[in-house]
């Protein structure tokens, strides 16, 4: 590393954002100067961080005109549509959470696990991909290296913390009785799974479905993997579950499968069903690993598997993998 950067957290008060600190902090992530940054509703605010006392300004157009290195953005789509390019152009290199550039050809997207090497080819901004889809990713890749992958059926079980303060917010209320006022969801959330994350498109799906279909080929590099999905949302605060169906180009034995999985990069197997042992969204909650349990032939196809993954989505699916990211930005930032 040749000197330390200075950071700014965009979208600091919220939930991603919050974590990023927390994340940061844990990580030990170097810096010379941070800046936390969210809307005028929070400008003023005060933030503790690593014992000294941070005030949260107004992100502005002007908020980069001081020197930045790396800024985490997580303040929605429309902030990053128009502040990422802001700060991009004044050299800053952004990593952003929001679903805005993911797909743009010149924006890498990025699981560092999976594909770190698509870091280097940024150009001020760095796509950080769906929450479902991180996780998804950590557990594909190595099937793809070793085995090949024809094709992918993801269903979802989501956390409510997905959908930010709100999400948490209507699940609390929900618990305790109160499904009056919804702020994130359609229906209540207590009680009930809701096959809608996102908004329908002309096409049946919702986008948060299509963000993993896309998101798959993107970052596996492979477009002609056959990939569909049903995403629901599920009365769970903390970590997404995903049932991954599988089928792969080469045979297997399951046991070579546990294996792949057990020396593969953010992966922890838990796979013990005579003790009751599989990942769980609780178990998950808290921590930066993405774990594979379940792990079984699927008898309906020729080479084809069933797992059941678990990471915690605001983690692993949001705020560790950018700054995971970030650290291997550390590595080439100018003198
Ligand atoms: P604020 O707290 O001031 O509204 P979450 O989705 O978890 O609720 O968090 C959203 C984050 O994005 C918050 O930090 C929020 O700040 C920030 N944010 C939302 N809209 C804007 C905006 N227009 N400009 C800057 N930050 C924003």
């Amino acid at each position: 590393m040749k000197r330390k950067p200075n950071v700014a957290v965009v979208g600091a008060t919220g939930v991603v954002g919050t974590t990023f600190l927390k994340v940061l902090e844990e990580r030990n992530f170097p810096f010379e100067n941070l800046y936390l940054m969210a809307s005028s509703r929070s400008a003023g605010k005060e933030v503790k961080f690593k014992g000294k006392t941070y005030i949260v300004e107004e992100l502005t157009e002007h908020s980069f005109d001081k020197p930045i290195d790396i800024a985490l953005f997580s303040a929605g789509g429309g902030t990053s549509a128009k502040f990422a390019p802001i700060a991009a152009a004044h050299g800053v290199t952004v990593v952003d959470n929001s679903s805005q550039w993911r797909m743009e050809k010149d924006v890498p997207l990025v699981v560092p696990e999976v594909n770190p090497q698509d870091i280097s080819w940024n150009k001020g901004i760095i796509a950080n991909p769906n929450c479902s889809t991180i996780q998804a990713m950590v557990a594909l890749k190595p099937l793809q290296d070793k085995y090949g992958i024809k094709r992918v059926v993801y269903s979802t079980y989501q956390a409510v913390s997905g959908s930010g303060m709100k999400g948490i917010h209507d699940l609390k209320n929900g618990l305790a009785g109160d499904d009056s006022h919804l702020q994130a969801y359609a229906h209540p959330i207590a009680g009930n799974c809701l096959p809608h994350i996102d908004v329908f498109l002309d096409n049946g799906y919702t986008k948060e479905e299509m963000k993993m279909i896309n998101e798959t080929h993107k970052i596996l590099g492979d477009d002609d993997i056959k990939v569909t999905a049903t995403t629901v949302r599920v009365p769970v605060f903390d970590s997404h579950s995903e049932s991954i169906n599988v089928e792969l180009e080469k045979p297997f034995a399951l046991s070579d499968i546990v294996e792949l999985f057990r020396n593969s990069p953010g992966i922890v197997v838990q796979d013990d069903v005579e003790h009751n042992v599989y990942p769980l969204a609780r178990d998950a909650a808290g921590t930066d690993e993405v774990y594979i349990g379940r792990i079984r032939r699927d008898f309906s196809v020729d080479n084809g598997i069933n797992i059941w993954v678990v990471a915690d989505n605001i983690r692993k699916g949001a705020a560790t993998n950018a700054v995971q990211i970030a650290e291997q930005l550390l590595e080439s930032l100018p003198d």
